[in-house]
């Protein structure tokens, strides 16, 4: 089933994931970030720490610091080495859903521990805005907030759970979106606990 909101070319699949994919998804997930350790960003300018933890799976991994801004990056910041690659199984529900015939180049990882949001914003670091951004969520169930073009545009809140899957896609690609917070232990799919969710980007023009 999906289900269609105000804002043009938003997609929402709730229970996208039966709980052995979850499981799966979790272990790769695991494992991209045994290579690729999760650190917290720093915003621009301010260089005050964002509550998420995140890491990158793919050519591109999305970073931000104090000095450089919001950017893509090939390398994870503090060990040097290449993102891992996507794993299959993520790459296999863009292949569902996204309805874009080329792979995706960023998978990033957004580990929400007790406590972490994340603020109303657009995706916008990427050059190819005509492929859409699909997110996958894990763990603990979020109080996801979906707003229109412009900051000020009315908004609405929707619960996600573990398994579903949004597709940002169409206008609603450049829609402002944010965690107003995360229903902390709603779910034990996470080792240690919180909240994981994936976002799927292409980064270049095909
Ligand atoms: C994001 O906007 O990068 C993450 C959204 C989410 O955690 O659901
Ligand atoms: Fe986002």
């Amino acid at each position: 089933m999906t289900t269609a909101t105000a804002i043009e070319g938003f997609r929402y699949y709730p229970g996208f994931l039966d709980a052995a994919r979850q499981r799966a998804l979790t272990e790769s997930v695991m494992a991209v970030l045994t290579q690729a350790p999760a650190y917290h960003a720093t915003m621009p300018k301010s260089g005050v720490a964002m509550s998420v933890a995140m890491s990158n799976a793919g050519r591109f991994g999305w970073y931000s610091d104090k000095e450089g801004g919001y950017r893509y990056i090939e390398r994870h910041p503090f060990t040097g080495q290449p993102w891992p690659a996507i794993p299959d199984e993520i790459l296999s529900i863009w292949d569902a859903v996204a309805n874009y015939g080329v792979a995706p180049e960023c998978c990033l990882i957004n580990h929400y521990r007790a406590g972490a949001k994340m603020g109303l914003h657009q995706d916008r670091d990427e050059q190819d805005f005509d492929a859409p951004v699909v997110s996958i969520s894990l763990g603990d169930t979020a109080v996801f907030r979906l707003g229109g073009l412009n900051r000020k545009d009315p908004t609405r809140a929707m619960k996600l759970q573990s398994g579903d899957v949004c597709v940002l896609g169409g206008a609603s690609r450049l829609a402002f979106h944010g965690i107003d917070r995360v229903l902390s232990g709603s779910s034990r799919l996470i080792p240690g606990g919180g909240r994981i969710n994936l976002t799927l980007r292409r980064v270049t023009r095909p």
